[in-house]
């Protein structure tokens, strides 16, 4: 067992807000164990099933963060706080993870602190230096949510650019479901897109004003493309797989990238992170880099464990808002949105 002085600072964090049963254990800012159990049974049905993800979150939940603790090295009497993420998610896989953080931490007589998913995913560049100075602009691109974010302080921020629509991730997801890759299809894009030309296949660019974003006319453009195609060569997707991914992506990141530089132009903010599960896109790290080098962006690309969903992230937001003594009652209760 580890010596815990009384100014040790231990976080127990829980993830559960979709598909992944996630639990961390943080001392004093650093990360001592991140486990995730990620659930297979959604693939058959091409997507997260709300009802089979809370059965699984019921069964994973005890198991992964017994196992976090065990491979801490810290007595579970030595946890200080239970943060665990409230919001947004499907409802029943957030009520498994409040339910039962907020019993634990009954039974160990500790505070609990609550956690918003897209906020811990942005606050996710906390775990390892180097840090992003404030004010720096965060792009968070995940299955549910896309937005651009100035970061003031860690708990204060503006949202100044979202999807107007359907999120990036679910823009490659769905890209994915058309050529009949299974489910998440954004990683299987990704790597067909390594061996593909960007430029073979054009698609539109996405016409929405300001700092926001739009996917919907490119899914809609994805379906009727390989409609066309097909017609004509019953094989076109088997045989063109790689270029077509690659243009699909290449779309993708054109919408994404465009926006983030317009948004570091108008703001003046040359400190540039991304953050979500789509972080994890080759292309799209590839393309964040090489636009930093040529407009002299610091840039924040995260470790990929702490790209998808994972409570690391819940850990090290938990551990800042315990710092600020900013904790929920037993009374709190989690939202979809
Ligand atoms: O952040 P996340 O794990 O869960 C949500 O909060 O939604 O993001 C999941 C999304 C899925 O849409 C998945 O296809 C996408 O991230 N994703 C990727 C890659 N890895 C995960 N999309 C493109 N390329 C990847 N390598
Ligand atoms: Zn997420």
């Amino acid at each position: 067992m580890q010596e815990v002085s009384k100014s040790t600072i231990n976080i127990l964090a829980i993830e559960s807000s979709c598909d992944d049963t996630a639990a961390a254990i943080l001392q004093n800012g650093k990360i001592l164990c991140n486990l995730v159990a990620s659930q297979k049974i959604h693939e058959k049905w091409g997507g997260v099933v709300p009802e089979l993800a809370s059965r699984a979150h019921q069964q994973n939940i005890i198991p992964v963060v017994d196992a976090a603790i065990k491979q801490s090295g810290i007595d579970k009497k030595e946890i200080s706080a239970i943060a665990f993420t409230t919001s947004p998610g499907l409802i029943g896989s957030l009520i498994v993870g409040t339910s039962f953080a907020k019993s634990l931490a009954l039974g160990l007589n500790i505070p609990i602190i609550e956690v918003n998913h897209m906020q811990a995913h942005i606050l996710s560049h906390f775990i390892d230096e180097p840090f992003p100075k404030f004010p720096f602009m965060c792009l968070t691109v995940s299955g549910g949510h896309t937005s651009i974010t100035k970061m003031n302080n860690y708990f204060d921020f503006e949202v100044i650019g979202k999807t107007t629509d359907d999120a990036a991730g679910e823009a490659f997801d769905k890209a994915a479901k058309i050529l009949d890759l299974p489910y998440p299809g954004g990683p299987l894009i990704d790597e067909y897109a390594k061996n593909g030309n960007p430029k073979a296949f054009q698609f539109p660019t996405p016409n929405v004003p300001n700092l926001d974003f739009s996917f919907s006319g490119l899914k809609t453009a994805y379906l009727y493309f390989v409609r066309d195609k097909i017609i004509d060569d019953e094989h076109f997707i088997k045989n063109n797989l790689n270029d077509i991914c690659a243009s699909i992506q290449f779309s993708i990141i054109q919408h994404l990238m465009k926006k983030l530089i317009k948004a570091s132009e108008e703001t003046g903010i040359k400190e540039i992170a991304i953050a979500g599960g789509v972080s994890a896109n080759t292309g799209l790290r590839k393309a964040i880099e090489t636009e930093g080098q040529l407009r002299n962006w610091k840039t924040y690309i995260p470790k990929f464990e702490y790209c998808t969903d994972n409570a690391a992230m819940i850990a090290i937001t938990g551990y800042h808002k315990f710092l600020a003594q900013d904790f929920a009652d037993q009374s709190v209760s989690p939202s979809a949105r």
